[in-house]
């Protein structure tokens, strides 16, 4: 232990030392007027590097300006093998502005182009298709009036040629033209840099621009260190701390309104989140629309045939697709008997769970391929043949028919199966084989999973955003979830692969989403895609932002204006009018769509936007587009987002960033600084993490503390929601989430309990408060966090106190006039060790006064609710 201690003290000495730099003396009368700056992406690690800088006052000895740098990292293609930046060439044109231009891989026929004014903030890429059928290698660039040429080579298919396109805004290109050698003159340098000899372009610049890239080195050095403060270290950072005192008031006489509705939850089928998850459907693949696709070929055992078995061994069982129940549902089952006795049977999603005394809804499509009538057992049989339902239907046509029956199951259990067993020897063809608990959530027919559904309910969300995430935007543009695919009776939907790695069958579909919200009194805010894929989407388009083509973006705007429709329209409306076919006559009260999820801001990405923007503020201002801005609290999409929503006027923009602990911490006053004139924030989606992704009370008052400062900002800040919520063991892709589950089993986490405490605890104006610790050490303070808010329909009070410090504080309140009602409030406290994920929130009631003391326990967060006049 003691060993361990030593070893951190001096890493913690070492980063002390490293954030010198930062304060390092830039003496004008020594340092040079210029320098040379070698700009290369280092070949030897294969281009995924990104762009890196080396400095030099004499081109002789290079030098780092930080170690492990880049200064521009490639967007293009998937996450991982694809994000290449390879033979950049960096170059200056008569403005002053630095471009970039750098092949992407040696087979796309295309390069890549950004722009930057100062080296650091660099503007949006753009991959420019210059090529088809041959590769693009090492492009370069000259210039005359104003004019870009660039030229590259190519050598795909067995030809190697030089070719050039001209453009004068690297937006617009002319045709590609072949060239010769002598009109190119290619300047780039080879250099050695530490031993291994690179190519890139030198550049004579000033000392300040090199210092400035160093310095920014040194910033970033110094946030990433902020950023791995976690409690691993708190014993000592902390070794000397005591438990301390402080002091806290609450300004009567000032406050400000805040949202309503800061607390929110973010639905995306990640995890198993729906079909196996909150999609109450306990059938696996029930309409055999499962596709090797799924998981693009790299499972043998994911196809039509998925989670069914064939028992008997002289039955068969094969997919047929010839006259389908409909078109979007194009497989179903055909089950030849011989054995009569033994049939089809499947295992659910790992298992089928049922409880004791509970109905079952089954269902089934059938078409007798030979006999006239067809008697079929339908039975829930545990791992060792025990019986634990059954019942049969008759089937009577050869033509689809729809079967309802119900079953009643005798025993609580996890394992059972469905088998399907019939009583005569022949074929049938079978599609749609369902069964679902009765006691769905609000007992709704094809309903949600009641347990889950009710775990979410009781955050009491104020608006639940759906469906993704990236599911909304979708691997390509072909994988684009559309709404219209999602609705109608089940057998009509078209499932579709989804990009996390499994299927969506759509059972749970946008009139499902819509209910949900309202059983919930949440609003709904659904997501659709900006008319361009994920960001890093693998297949389709050119590269990532292969957008909708626009001949096909007329019916891609009005789809959303359709959805609109859907849920807003009257029932006269073409729309509306399938809303009430589906059940609800009365419009769902609609007042928010998302536009885009974390996109690339690019051109293509901003045409269709604004597109689907312009109509829609057009045919309905009453509805609030949320615009996005990126997947990070900074660089550059951020920043071209918020450009764009200044340009568009944009009201509300969607802003994500999952971080770690140490950037929650040191992060409070994020929108502290934020411009009040410009567009509302919603927090879509955040979440704090550590190491191995645990959700436990750090992470959780992390999160807790950091919504205190949310809430002091609740009048730019205007909705918020963790993510991903829901989690399948077993199927879990993405690690913290705030509820897991198994099939009989919800397991909310800490984060959670601090979701719920807030949702249930909201408040719409926020009272200035201050609090005086007894110690004044920033590390210290950073680590308590309060934040008063009133409900002003229940005229409470609402005390937020979180404490991430490994020592308790006693707190002096002080409440006068405030109006305190009641010499009793409520209190509920959250607390833990750093690594507990078992803690669970305690209520009590507490005296109260105007003036009274209360501790925040070391590592905890309180909450005290009071009643006020
Ligand atoms: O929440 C998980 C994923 O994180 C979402 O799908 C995406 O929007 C973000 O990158």
């Amino acid at each position: 232990m003691k060993n361990i201690i030593k070893c951190n003290c001096i890493a913690l000495a070492l980063s002390l030392l490293m954030l010198m730099p930062i304060f390092a003396n830039n003496n004008k009368a020594v340092h040079p007027g210029s320098v040379y700056l070698f700009a290369y992406t280092p070949e030897n690690l294969s281009g995924r590097t990104g762009l890196q800088f080396a400095w030099s006052v004499d081109k002789e000895n290079w030098h780092s300006v930080g170690q492990n740098h880049n200064f521009l990292l490639s967007d293009y293609g998937r996450w991982g093998s694809q994000k290449k930046m390879k033979s950049p060439y960096l170059f200056q044109d008569a403005g002053g502005v630095y471009h970039c231009v750098w092949s992407l891989n040696d087979k796309d026929g295309s390069f890549a182009h950004a722009a930057s004014k100062d080296l650091i903030t660099w503007g949006r890429q753009s991959y420019q298709e210059v090529m088809q059928d041959k590769n693009c290698l090492k492009p370069i660039v000259s210039q005359n009036n104003g004019i870009f040429t660039i030229s590259w080579k190519s050598s795909a298919n067995g030809t190697n040629g030089l070719f050039a396109v001209t453009t004068s805004n690297f937006i617009n290109y002319s045709e590609t033209k072949t060239i010769q050698d002598s009109k190119r003159s290619d300047l780039r340098e080879s250099i050695t840099i530490s031993g291994i000899l690179q190519n890139g372009t030198v550049h004579k610049v000033s000392w300040d621009l090199v210092n400035n890239l160093i310095k920014n080195e040194q910033l970033t050095t110094y946030n990433n260190q902020l950023k791995e403060e976690s409690s691993k270290t708190d014993a000592i950072r902390f070794a000397s701390l005591k438990p301390l005192n402080a002091t806290m008031t609450v300004e009567a006489t000032r406050s400000k309104k805040i949202s309503n509705m800061l607390t929110g939850v973010f639905f995306e089928d990640i995890n198993y989140a729906a079909d196996g998850g909150l999609y109450a459907e306990l059938i696996q693949n029930r309409d055999f629309e499962y596709a090797s696709s799924d998981k693009e070929g790299r499972d043998k055992t994911w196809n039509s045939s998925k989670s069914w078995t064939i028992e008997g061994n002289q039955n068969a069982f094969t997919i047929d697709s010839l006259a389908p129940i409909h078109e979007n549902n194009k497989h179903y089952a055909v089950l030849k008997t011989t054995e009569v006795g033994k049939g089809l049977s499947n295992e659910g999603f790992d298992g089928i769970a049922l409880k004791a005394g509970d109905k079952y809804d089954f269902s089934l499509f059938c078409r007798n391929l030979a006999a006239a009538k067809t008697k079929i057992i339908v039975r829930l049989t545990g791992k060792n043949g025990e019986k634990y339902a059954e019942t049969s239907i008759n089937s009577n046509s050869v033509n689809w028919k729809k079967y309802n029956a119900v079953l009643v199951s005798n025993k609580t259990a996890t394992d059972a199966k469905l088998e399907i067993l019939p009583q005569n020897q022949g074929s049938i063809a079978l599609d749609m084989i369902s069964l679902f608990p009765q006691k769905t959530f609000k007992g709704r027919k094809n309903g949600l999973r009641a347990d889950l559904a009710q775990t979410i309910a009781d955050i009491q969300p104020k608006f639940m955003r759906f469906p993704g995430g990236c599911v909304a935007h979708g691997d390509g543009i072909d994988n684009i979830y559309h709404w219209k695919n999602t609705i109608g009776p089940l057998e009509s939907r078209k499932g579709q692969r989804n990009l996390w790695g499994y299927h969506q069958s759509m059972g749970l579909g946008y009139f499902e989403y819509f209910q949900f919200c309202e059983d919930m009194g949440a609003a709904p805010l659904p997501v659709v895609a900006a008319g361009v894929p994920c960001q890093n989407s693998g297949t389709g388009g050119a590269g990532q932002q292969g957008g909708i083509p626009m001949d096909e973006m007329d019916e891609y705007v009005q789809d959303v204006l359709d959805l609109i429709e859907y849920a807003n329209g009257d029932v006269n409306t073409k729309w509306g009018r399938k809303r009430a076919e589906a059940g609800h006559p009365k419009p769902f009260n609609l007042k928010y769509v998302g536009i885009g999820n974390e996109d690339l801001i690019t051109d293509i990405f901003e045409e269709r936007f604004t597109m689907i923007f312009n109509a829609v503020k057009a045919k309905h201002p009453e509805i609030t587009v949320i615009g996005t801005v990126g997947p990070f609290y900074e660089g550059t999409d951020y920043n071209e987002g918020w450009a764009l929503a200044d340009k568009l006027n944009i009201s509300m923009v969607d802003e994500h960033y999952y971080e770690s602990v140490g950037w929650f911490i040191n992060n409070q006053d994020f929108y502290d600084k934020y411009d009040r004139s410009k567009a509302k924030v919603y927090l879509g989606e955040y979440a704090a993490f550590l190491p191995g992704r645990p959700n436990n009370i750090e992470t959780a008052l992390a999160e807790a503390l950091y919504l205190t400062s949310i809430e002091r900002n609740g009048d730019v800040v205007s909705m918020a929601s963790i993510a991903p919520m829901l989690a399948k063991e077993g199927h879990t892709q993405w690690n913290p989430d705030i509820i897991y589950f198994n099939n009989s089993e919800v397991k909310p986490t800490v984060g959670y309990q601090v979701q719920k405490m807030y949702g249930n605890n909201a408040g719409d104006v926020y009272l200035p408060n201050s609090i005086t610790l007894s110690d004044g050490n920033e590390a210290v303070q950073k680590r308590i966090g309060v934040s008063v808010v009133r409900d002003s329909k229940s005229n409470d009070l609402i005390l937020k106190l979180v404490n991430m410090l490994p020592v308790a504080v006693n707190t002096q309140l002080d409440l006068k006039n405030l109006g305190i009602a009641a010499s009793q409030a409520t209190r509920i406290l959250l607390t833990g060790t750093p690594d507990s994920k078992a803690a669970l929130p305690k209520t009590d009631a507490i005296a109260i006064d105007e003036n009274f003391s209360t501790e925040m326990p070391a590592y905890s967060f309180t909450l005290i609710r009071i009643k006020t006049k």
